[in-house]
């Protein structure tokens, strides 16, 4: 059977879908993702936390990747990265960004726009020594998404680094950058099984979020 048939063949809208209504929705979109958040993590959801960047590259073409989310606050959503990486070269040339979380288990997504601003160097070091070993080690390599000949060059730059940090457990990175994404849109879906789906998207207004409920 071709692939094609599998993907026809393949079920959505799998989750345990929970009502949502305008009514539900607090003032503050950090508050509503606090509340799905929490819902998430106790539901089970796997890598709550896992969300998909998209950035624009100087061409105007869109990019994605998943990254792993580190934290909120009023401010922002924040994640950390390599600067030299191709999205932190992007982010140098064009903040403006789009983060998306997808929790199939509760038919849940959060579509997230706005500008992603470097965090000071204070912040990117602690963020950086906070690191695993590996994580720290491959950062020092200075060479994400850079072409690379073999697995065994990976393998013998990680263990160089590696060796490094154990003689120097306190080096830092300056290319280490722990980004916040600032937004002024945030939408909310909730999947339905009649497809009347309920979406809310809250707008930044002169420092008011207003929010509106959306056609499915
Ligand atoms: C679950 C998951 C979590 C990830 N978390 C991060 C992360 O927090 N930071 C990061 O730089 N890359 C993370 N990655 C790797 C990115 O998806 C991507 O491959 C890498 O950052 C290079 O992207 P770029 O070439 O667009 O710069 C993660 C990948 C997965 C699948």
């Amino acid at each position: 059977m071709d692939i094609n048939q599998f993907i026809k063949k393949s079920r959505s809208i799998t989750g345990d879908l929970k009502n949502f209504r305008l009514e539900d929705a607090p003032d503050s979109p950090f508050d509503l993702f606090t509340t799905w958040y929490q819902y998430a993590y106790d539901y089970g959801v796997e890598e709550p936390h896992s969300m998909t960047l998209c950035t624009v590259d100087a061409d105007g073409f869109p990019d994605s990747r998943v990254l792993i989310l580190k934290k909120i606050d009023e401010r922002g959503f924040y994640f950390a990265s390599g600067s030299e990486s191709v999205k932190g070269r992007q982010l140098d040339n064009n903040p403006k960004v789009a983060l998306n979380f997808y929790w199939k288990e509760l038919g849940k997504q959060i579509r997230v726009r706005g500008t992603a601003v470097a965090m000071d160097r204070e912040t990117n070091i602690g963020d950086f020594l906070n690191c695993g070993q590996t994580k720290r080690a491959f950062a020092l390599t200075h060479k994400q998404s850079q072409p690379a000949n073999t697995l065994q060059e990976i393998d013998e730059k990680l263990h160089e680094k590696e060796q490094f940090l154990l003689k120097n457990p306190n080096a830092i990175n300056d290319n280490w950058i722990v980004y916040r994404v600032e937004p002024f849109e945030i939408e909310f879906f909730q999947a339905r099984m009649d497809y009347k789906h309920v979406r809310i998207k809250y707008s930044l207004h002169e420092s008011i979020w207003e929010k509106v409920l959306l056609w499915p």
